[in-house]
């Protein structure tokens, strides 16, 4: 089966990570070290942050999840967009919170109108650049006017879950976004880009206070020791993220050039997935499982009729492609 519902790396794990992870095993008989301190060492030193404005979490999921369990209490109001990562809501349902779900605009996030539905008792605000499944990306100047905006007593959560993938040209320096807002955290994660997902590894950037609540709140024990010692180690291979990266960009054109030739709509992508309208999203679905290829259904969105391709190796990439226009005629 090729794997593309889940926007990890083709390339699997880099294999400076999995020397790093198999010689952690020798002292997996111990507790994990509870403070991550050579993972927030290296990343102290990569991000120019002091160590105790990092957290650590099994995925950056569990961030998410912490950042609600410390922000909301029950009742209060979280806001996200419509199309936002599933992971907003059910955190925000965690929390016992009350939740907006903002329309979205041309698939992606319309910051004015989530602006608007900010309270005087919303507490955390979900923003995902790039947003998954949508792909939809946010240009840091309008993100930057968001956050200026958005009242002290509402936390930002910023999701760049697959910033790796963004073009030189798109980025920007949300680190020192943390340095200027305190009611900001910066999450990311090592399952994408960096080839981790099955390590389950990832980690917020806030600044003392707000890093201080949420690591309080975290389960001491929450990320391996091997998971630690595979994102040191991928954290210092420029060579995969680089290949990882390129391989990515040159996939997701192919997919999108691909695509267009079959007539079917895509969304521009900022990540390493492209959401495609295909109509009967499930019977496609179904016929390209048949087909040998696992795609994400987008029902759970409220998309039934579009489906989610991870950018696969280039060989993965053309087998979708066939598998799209094998079924074709029945669209
Ligand atoms: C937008 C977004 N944020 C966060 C995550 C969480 O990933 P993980 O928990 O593996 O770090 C994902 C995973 O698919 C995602 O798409």
């Amino acid at each position: 089966m090729i794997l593309l519902a889940s926007n990890e790396n083709p390339l699997g794990m880099p294999e400076s990570a999995r020397r790093a992870a198999a010689a952690a095993l020798q002292g997996a008989g111990h507790y994990p070290d509870s403070n991550g301190t050579a993972l927030k060492h290296a990343l102290s030193a990569r991000l120019d942050v002091p160590a105790d404005w990092l957290v650590l979490g099994s995925g950056s999921s569990e961030i998410l999840e912490l950042a609600a369990q410390v922000c909301v209490k029950p009742g209060e109001h979280v806001v996200y967009s419509q199309y936002g990562f599933v992971v907003y809501g059910q955190a925000a349902a965690h929390a016992h919170a009350r939740s907006t779900v903002v329309p979205a605009r041309d698939f992606g996030h319309d910051l004015d109108a989530m602006r608007a539905a900010i309270g005087e008792d919303t507490r955390l605000v979900f923003v995902a650049n790039p947003n998954n499944p949508t792909g939809s990306f946010i240009e840091a100047g309008p993100l930057l006017a968001f956050l200026e905006s958005v009242p002290s007593q509402a936390t930002v959560l910023l999701d760049e879950a697959y910033g790796e993938y963004l073009a030189p040209a798109q980025r920007y320096d949300s680190i020192a976004w943390v340095r200027r807002f305190p009611n900001l955290i910066v999450a990311r994660t090592f399952s994408k880009a960096y080839g981790l997902a099955g390590l389950r590894i990832g980690y917020g950037v806030a600044q003392h206070a707000l890093a201080a609540r949420l690591t309080a709140q975290r389960p001491r024990f929450n990320v391996s020791t091997p998971a630690q010692a595979a994102a040191v180690a991928a954290l210092a291979d420029e060579a995969f993220l680089a290949r990882s990266y390129q391989l990515n960009a040159a996939g997701r054109m192919r997919l999108e050039a691909g695509l267009h030739e079959l007539r079917l709509g895509s969304l521009p992508s900022a990540g390493n997935f492209v959401m495609v309208h295909v109509g009967e999203g499930r019977t496609v679905h179904a016929r390209l499982l048949a087909a040998g290829v696992d795609v994400a259904l987008l029902d759970g969105y409220g998309l039934p009729q579009w489906l989610r391709i991870t950018v696969g190796l280039p060989e993965q990439n053309e087998a979708v492609l066939v598998a799209l226009r094998d079924q074709a005629p029945a669209r």
